[in-house]
């Protein structure tokens, strides 16, 4: 029998996430603190970006986002942001937290949302655009941004997939007020669960930091870093706790020295099967947006009978994902069923072909035969 082939099985860097988790515990300061600051650090310099806020998960830096905008900008309950039907429901949920509405917009052929769409859907009561990169792919985010800019949204930026992705050679996050990214357990710059909110806007980045600790306005570390009332804080209001740890921060300090070039080996399995399936016509394959380099966090592929495939791909012992199932299949989201044509389409031809560091070229070369044998006896 055949080894078994995941969509995701992350590579760890054991004895160099061991080194750095090791100087957490040896010091005793395994919280907020010490190597979530450096971290943040680490991202400032490899991103570009001015702030960084290192948290327990994207899902929290996407409730942060719009929290921060509502209060900033005194949005009401019910005031709506304009997200897409084809991603994880965090990027929805994040403002379904602040009591706000999404409305959907239609996607492209990157599977990103479409400019056109988002005008079209723009509203008296709209207030922002989230814009989700499936897979690290940038589609049209930079004509999002001038969208945006022109119609004095703010941009979110869902920047989950998007851990080392280039647009024009710079981090995406520059087109974005906001820019959300996770590190969670299998993404590509993996560690347990962690994620990183980035504000262009510095007090809005220290806004979040008081937010993201139950609204004490000094956290625990720089207590610790000062001499007398080190335990006397205040409390500004009922905030969250979705602060992230100097565990986590270790392995994502681990991580991000290997980013790029785990990023280098994700596209080169994207073109060994983009050469595989060339030809293939049964088979549609996700354009990349010609100005980005992507990390490549997915590789997608889009048939009529995906369901049939999935089926005789478990059967030779490999295992693809869908990303994702369109949200308005979701009870909450239901309200948006048929808005968006184009999303539920993709939703129901989608599969997330096996992508990891741990594929050989053999493997990937493996269920590309099993993809092309499906094709061809249908
Ligand atoms: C598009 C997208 N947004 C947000 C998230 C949430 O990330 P996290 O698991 O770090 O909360 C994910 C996670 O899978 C995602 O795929």
């Amino acid at each position: 029998m055949a080894d078994k082939i995941q969509v995701f099985t992350p590579s760890f860097r054991v004895e160099e996430c061991l080194e750095q988790i090791r100087e957490c515990l040896e010091i005793g300061w395994s919280g907020m603190g010490f190597k979530t600051v450096e971290m943040e650090k680490a991202w400032n310099d490899y991103t570009g970006l001015p702030h960084s806020h290192f948290l327990n998960s994207a899902t929290a830096a996407l409730h942060i986002a719009v929290a921060m905008l509502k209060r900033k900008h005194g949005w009401a309950d019910g005031d709506e942001i304009i997200c897409t039907p084809l991603t994880f429901v965090s990027s929805n949920h994040a403002v379904m937290y602040e009591n706000m509405k999404v409305v959907f917009a239609d996607v492209d052929e990157h599977l990103c949302m479409d400019p056109a769409d988002i005008e079209r859907k723009i509203g008296p009561r709209t207030r922002a655009v989230m814009f989700v990169a499936l897979g690290g792919n940038t589609g049209r985010l930079k004509e999002v941004a001038k969208l945006c800019k022109d119609r004095g949204l703010p941009l979110i930026l869902d920047a989950a997939h998007m851990a080392g992705s280039k647009l024009d050679g710079k981090d995406p996050g520059h087109w974005a007020d906001v820019t959300c990214y996770s590190f969670q357990a299998v993404k590509n710059l993996p560690t347990a669960d962690s994620g990183m909110v980035c504000f262009q806007d510095k007090t809005l980045d220290e806004e979040a930091r008081k937010f993201s600790w139950l609204g004490i306005n000094k956290d625990t570390y720089a207590r610790a870093q000062q001499g007398n009332y080190k335990w006397k804080y205040g409390v500004d209001y009922v905030g969250f706790k979705y602060n992230g740890s100097a565990v986590m921060g270790a392995m994502a300090l681990v991580g991000l020295k290997y980013l790029d070039v785990d990023n280098v080996r994700r596209r080169d399995i994207a073109a060994l099967y983009d050469a595989r399936f060339a030809g293939a016509g049964a088979i549609e394959t996700v354009p990349m947006a010609a100005d980005c380099i992507p990390s490549r966090h997915l590789y997608q592929i889009m048939l009529d009978d995906r369901d049939g495939l999935m089926a005789h791909l478990n059967a030779a012992e490999i295992f693809p994902g869908v990303h994702y199932r369109d949200n308005t299949e979701y009870d909450m989201y239901a309200y948006g069923k048929g808005t968006c044509p184009k999303a539920e389409r993709a939703s129901d031809r989608l599969i997330t072909l096996p992508i990891h560091l741990r594929l050989s070229d053999d493997d990937v070369n493996r269920v590309a035969d099993e993809v092309l044998k499906f094709v061809k006896a249908a």
